[in-house]
């Protein structure tokens, strides 16, 4: 099951309200719109946004005139995204509270699925199948499914070598071969991330395992995640072009596949 009070801890620090304004969350937002909406049904049309957390793609999806239903396991993320879109019966969004591997939605009842952090947080095989097959169940026949996961190297480029998550907790320097040879993140402190982290290939035989054909996998962003000026180039038209042209370009690259923080995929229920 989805790793409950280290989870619920972890987000409870409400470091998701604002994580994709600045920074390679920025990046992540920017490409993920980029690559859903090349493939989303044109509104009217109804996307499940599971796991959807304080709601950034649900205000998107909003503002671009889908009726979307947000399910989420932490509450204070659901109550986020009923505050900006109301309650009751002025609710703009159906949210709630709701887990990933059980939902309260009906056979092929929504026209796409958006999984884009359930997957973080399942730590056996079984489980993660069993989220991806409420996504299968879910969508109606047609219908598609973004999964996103957590790359298997993101913690030591990301949050070690980048970030020196080493210089405060040491001790993840003793646990990263165990983390890349599991994929098990476990927590660094009280409150720290925990988690799972996927390969490409791992990703790929999930999806398909579940009942899924993969129209694509991306590495969303790419090495952004090691420049320490990425909202300037982001704020600078040329340099911003430059760089998304290149996350691109390299996204669907094998040998760069994993050289990332999240990954990608767009897949279809067989
Ligand atoms: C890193 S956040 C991502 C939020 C948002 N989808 C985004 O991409 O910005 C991961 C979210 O997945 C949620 N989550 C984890 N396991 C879940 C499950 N089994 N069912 C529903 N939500 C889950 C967490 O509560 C959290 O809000």
């Amino acid at each position: 099951m989805t790793d409950g009070p280290a989870m619920q801890a972890y987000y409870g620090r409400d470091l998701e309200r604002d994580r994709l304004a600045t920074g390679v969350g920025r990046v992540e937002l920017i490409r993920t719109i980029e690559v859903v909406g090349r493939t989303l049904p044109e509104p009217p049309a109804t996307v499940a946004d599971i796991g959807g957390g304080p709601g950034r793609y649900t205000d998107w999806l909003v503002a671009a005139g889908y009726s979307v239903i947000h399910r989420d396991v932490v509450a204070h993320h659901v109550e986020q995204v009923l505050d900006r879109h109301g309650r009751g019966v002025d609710a703009v969004v159906d949210a709630a509270v709701g887990d990933a591997m059980a939902l309260d939605l009906d056979d092929g009842s929504v026209d796409a699925v958006l999984l884009l952090g359930p997957l973080y947080h399942l730590a056996t095989r079984a489980d993660r199948l069993t989220a991806l097959g409420e996504a299968v169940r879910v969508a109606r026949p047609g219908g598609v499914v973004y999964a996103a996961a957590i790359s298997r190297w993101a913690v030591r480029l990301h949050g070690i070598v980048v970030s020196g998550l080493h210089r405060e907790f040491p001790a993840v320097l003793d646990t990263i071969d165990e983390l890349e040879r599991t994929g098990r993140i476990e927590p660094v402190t009280d409150g720290g991330f925990s988690g799972y982290a996927h390969t490409p290939d791992q990703l790929r035989e999930e999806l398909e395992a579940a009942g899924l054909v993969i129209e694509s996998l991306v590495a969303l962003e790419g090495l952004s995640f090691a420049f320490d000026d990425v909202d300037e180039r982001l704020d600078d038209p040329d340099e911003r072009a430059v760089l998304l042209e290149a996350l691109r370009t390299l996204e669907s690259v094998p040998d760069l596949m994993g050289l990332g923080i999240h990954l990608l995929a767009t897949a279809r229920p067989t």
